[in-house]
């Protein structure tokens, strides 16, 4: 007897020679045989199965093994899915802040060739206005040593001959007597004037002075004031700009003068665009009764810091940008007009290189205030 694989076979062949068994003479020795036989196939079954499931847990061995690598080649996959991720994340930033970088650096070189500009201009000026300012006494001394003399001759002469008389009348003699003082006078003040201006211009080219300085932070503002002079005073269609200044008793502040003027001339003039912004939509009445005004207040904090707050009356800034006002490149000013730099570069600035705070609040409609907080000492 053979076991197929088929067991209903092998049952119906079992049950044959079980059957041959019982009708055979030599029934023991039938038996017998027939026990090896079943015995033997059971072990070659039992062979076949031991052999299976070796198989079995060679195969599960593999399965496993490759899960295994599965597994390790989706985590590989996820490790180098989330690097590339944070490698764009990263050149991103990086592409951000070269951005940045350019625009800082075309700003500076802007400030700094204009400042030299200024600081040229100024030195050129200073000279000749010198020689005026400084010889405008002496003329007026001498004006008035031949007036006195021509009193004497009109009191020893009171009679002149008629040429003199004729020119006298002429010239309108009185009247340039009582003229020529005044007029000297107002060219003292126009000299005095372009002396000052020239002065402002030099404090404020003063972009070159690399290294720290103890200075007069008055002094910066008014320098800047006077060069924004043009844009405050009344133009077409826009009254006067009144500046308030309430200023404090202020040490000298160490910090880089001609970056901290940079800072207040581009918040001055922030302020101006925003007051001029909403004068275009004011009558000239309406801005007589309610004047445009920029308020500058500096005092002492009690942390060793000074601060200069400037504040305008002007439109201020809706909530959803006030974050956003020192973003760099962040404009609402029409294109050609604003650059969206000036308070980017004055906060790095500021926080950056004075170790300062600048912020602004703001409520919209009624104006903005900005403050410039740096300490009185640097520290090392
Ligand atoms: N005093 C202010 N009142 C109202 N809005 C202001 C004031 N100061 C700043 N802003 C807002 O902040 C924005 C950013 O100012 P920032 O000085 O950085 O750029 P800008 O003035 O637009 O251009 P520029 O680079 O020429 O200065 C302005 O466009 C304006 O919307
Ligand atoms: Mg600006």
């Amino acid at each position: 007897m053979i076991f197929t694989e088929d067991y209903t076979e092998n049952a119906g062949s079992l049950s044959f020679d079980i059957l041959a068994c019982q009708h055979t003479e030599d029934r023991e020795a039938c038996w017998q045989n027939l026990t090896q036989e079943l015995m033997h196939e059971l072990t070659v079954h039992q062979n076949k199965l031991r052999q299976a499931i070796a198989q079995r847990h060679q195969v599960e061995a593999e399965r496993k093994q490759l899960a295994e690598k599965l597994e390790e080649s989706e985590a590989k996959n996820h490790a180098l899915i989330e690097a590339s991720a944070a490698q764009a994340q990263q050149f991103g930033q990086a592409l951000k802040q070269l951005r940045q970088n350019q625009a800082q650096i075309i700003q500076t070189e802007k400030m700094a060739s204009l400042g030299q500009l200024v600081a040229g201009v100024a030195h050129e000026i200073n000279n000749p206005v010198n020689f005026i300012y400084g010889n405008l006494p002496h003329a007026a001394d001498y004006v008035q040593d031949l007036m006195h003399l021509l009193q004497l001759y009109q009191q020893h002469y009171p009679h002149p001959a008629p040429a003199i008389e004729a020119v006298a009348t002429a010239i309108d003699l009185d009247f340039l007597i009582e003229d020529l003082p005044k007029l000297l006078m107002s060219m003292r003040v126009g000299a005095a004037r372009i002396q000052k201006i020239v002065l402002s211009l030099r404090n404020f080219s003063r972009l070159d002075e690399a290294e720290m300085k103890e200075v007069d932070i008055h002094e910066g503002i008014e320098s800047t004031l006077m060069i924004l002079q043009n844009r405050l005073k009344t133009r077409s269609n826009h009254s006067e700009i009144s500046v308030l200044k309430d200023y404090g008793k202020l040490p000298f502040v160490e910090c880089y003068v001609g970056q901290l003027n940079q800072v207040l001339m581009n918040v001055l003039v922030n302020a101006i665009d925003a007051l001029d912004e909403r004068d275009q939509e004011r009558s000239l009445d309406q801005q007589i009764q309610y004047p445009s005004t920029i308020k500058i207040t500096t005092a002492v904090l009690p942390d060793n810091q000074i601060a200069i707050r400037i504040a305008d009356n002007g439109l201020g800034i809706p909530e959803q940008i006030q974050q956003r006002v020192f973003d760099p490149f962040f404009t609402t000013k029409p294109v050609g007009k604003g650059t969206g730099m000036g308070m980017s570069i004055s906060y790095q600035i500021v926080a950056a290189k004075h170790k300062g705070q600048l912020y602004c609040h703001s409520i919209p409609g009624q104006g903005a205030e900005f403050v410039i907080q740096i300490p009185i000492q640097q520290q090392p």
